[in-house]
């Protein structure tokens, strides 16, 4: 038997407060996090042995074996068969590529278990709905209410790696996000967002400069809206009032900078 299609959305970081550290060197987060209707695509097909494939756009250098978090996800759940993995969204890159991949495994695979073993972001994509993430992304709170955004996520082709993000972060003990606001109208919410943080941003734009014009270039189309990274980077979004005016961006973007992954989409 096959079960149908499996989707993996891209997960953003509207914000992302680095509010402390444990003892262990895990960072204390307060973020809040929504999805995005771009997405990778698994199909599974249940078996004796556990294999895998890897396809799509975004499928370089992407592993099909042990080193790849769905083939983990599957060994954390028991769960075997063949994975036929269809990328679109690039990896290692702050939208939660291979967390949310492994978490789609998980769901499919009626997993009730702790998934946050597999990563810190695995719990808020197991999740799969907007929702505050604190702790050091184990404690899930569902953001209900939320108005639906459009965005244009961007990424530059860089990897940066997470912990070297967190490494190079100077301040540890950044004040944890403010109230969200109860009515919740795009404009509200928004005005809120703006005065947010991704306190990973600096570290990151230092160890990837090219990140520095994503957010300039997100900056020059998004008419005053907020622009921002999303998790460790290197992705940045720009929010839109409208699907069209993120289209009109994502496309003037993409002919200015046809290296980069440039997508528009809608946030919820
Ligand atoms: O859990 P995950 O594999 O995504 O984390 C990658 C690295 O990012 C960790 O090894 C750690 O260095 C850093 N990290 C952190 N605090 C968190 C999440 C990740 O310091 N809350």
């Amino acid at each position: 038997m096959t079960t149908p299609e499996v989707f993996a959305p891209a997960k953003i970081n509207l914000t992302l407060h680095v509010t402390g550290q444990r003892a262990d060197g895990y960072h204390l987060l307060d973020s809040l996090v929504m999805f995005a209707d771009v997405g990778d695509t698994l199909r599974l097909t249940p078996a004796s042995q556990l294999s895998m494939s890897v396809t799509g756009p975004l499928s370089d250098g992407v592993p099909s074996d042990h080193r790849n978090l769905v083939w983990q996800a599957a060994i954390h759940a028991r769960w075997t068969g063949h994975i036929d993995l269809e990328k679109h969204l690039p990896h290692g890159a702050g939208i939660g590529g291979g967390s949310s991949d492994a978490a789609a495994l998980l769901r499919a695979a009626n997993f009730a278990g702790d998934a946050s073993a597999l990563g810190a972001d695995v719990p808020v994509c197991l999740h799969g709905r907007a929702a505050r993430m604190s702790g050091i992304g184990e404690v899930i709170r569902p953001v209900d209410g939320l108005p639906q955004l459009h965005a244009v996520l961007v990424n530059p082709g860089v990897h940066v790696p997470t912990p070297r993000v967190f490494a190079a972060l100077t301040h540890k003990d950044n004040p944890a996000m403010s109230t969200l606001p109860t009515a919740q109208t795009a404009g509200a919410f928004v005005q809120w967002l703006r005065d947010q943080r991704n306190d990973l941003e600096a570290p990151a734009v230092s160890a990837q400069p090219v990140i520095a014009d994503v957010l300039k270039a997100l900056t020059k189309v998004a008419c005053g809206g907020v622009v921002r990274m999303s998790g460790s980077g290197a992705t940045c979004f720009a929010l839109f009032q409208n699907k069209g005016q993120a289209e009109l961006a994502a496309k003037d973007l993409a002919g200015v900078h046809p290296d980069w992954w440039v997508r528009a989409c809608a946030l919820s």
